[in-house]
């Protein structure tokens, strides 16, 4: 059984390459987030959480998922966790595993860091990458990937493979917990109605179901859903929407554009 999150895809290519690898269940965590969010695994079933990182953490919408689920006939699973990032993930390892060990899961002996292309683009000096950083970060994941999924499906345990950057506790702890805390939030979300074409692509991309179409025209809901991916964001293909106005001039992204 995999738990997925995923705004721009990134991480959706990553947990779908690992679930046709393994043949386990793929499941989309704003759409479990709907019901009980409870599971019983199957005799010899892995587990696997794979998410990108927020502001060197999980996501506001994992870490929530994970204070809610339950899970029957997990002990002795081999349990493993993949997150991507633009850069870096600090402690978001260790958090995730303190979160599983506080919901009394099973912890992840494995995991793994993929640096695949920037989707955070809300404060300075943080840009999308260039389309030459992009292939390459995209060929070399793709080539991790392929040895990460061996020890997945060999069950190894063990196996460390993250990037944490620099001062990682800070980061997360310090920085991270300010970003989430503070700065994840659904009230800086504006749209241009001269450049808006209506169609609705925004409203599909949301994973939360927070950017609903109001008189031909996106609107924030403003319920505590929002996990600021910026799925709205980088697929409008008019740049209609923006956060504020530091990313007029800020480039889009999503895994699988032209
Ligand atoms: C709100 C937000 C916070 C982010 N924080 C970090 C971060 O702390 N470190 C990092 O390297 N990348 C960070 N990123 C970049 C994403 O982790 C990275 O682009 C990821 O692969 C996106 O995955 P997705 O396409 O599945 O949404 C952040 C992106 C967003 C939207």
């Amino acid at each position: 059984m995999i738990f997925y999150f995923s705004g721009t895809g990134n991480t959706r290519w990553a947990a779908e390459e690992i679930a046709q690898a393994t043949g386990e269940q793929l499941l989309f965590i704003p759409e479990e987030l709907k019901g009980k969010c409870d599971y019983m695994l199957k005799d010899d079933e892995r587990l696997g959480f794979i998410f990108p990182t927020h502001g060197w953490q999980p996501p506001r919408i994992v870490r929530q998922f994970i204070s809610r689920l339950k899970l029957h006939n997990a002990t002795g699973h081999y349990c493993y966790a993949l997150t991507t990032c633009g850069d870096s993930i600090g402690q978001t390892m260790e958090m995730l595993n303190d979160d599983l060990l506080k919901a009394g899961l099973p912890t992840a002996i494995s995991v793994f860091t993929l640096v695949m292309p920037e989707s955070y683009v809300c404060l300075p000096f943080m840009y999308t990458d260039t389309p030459e950083k992009e292939y390459a970060k995209i060929s070399r994941a793709k080539e991790q990937l392929q040895s990460f999924k061996e020890i997945i499906i060999k069950r190894q345990a063990g196996e460390t493979h993250t990037v944490k950057g620099i001062a990682p506790w800070a980061m997360s702890h310090i920085v991270g917990n300010y970003f989430n805390g503070r700065m994840v939030t659904d009230k800086k979300f504006t749209v241009d109605a001269e450049e808006c074409i209506h169609c609705g692509k925004c409203e599909n991309a949301c994973p939360t179901g927070d950017v609903k179409l109001v008189d031909g025209l996106p609107s924030w809901q403003h319920d505590g859903s929002c996990t600021c991916c910026l799925a709205c964001y980088h697929h409008c293909p008019r740049h209609a929407i923006n956060y504020g106005s530091i990313t007029r001039k800020r480039g889009q992204y999503y895994f699988g554009h032209k």
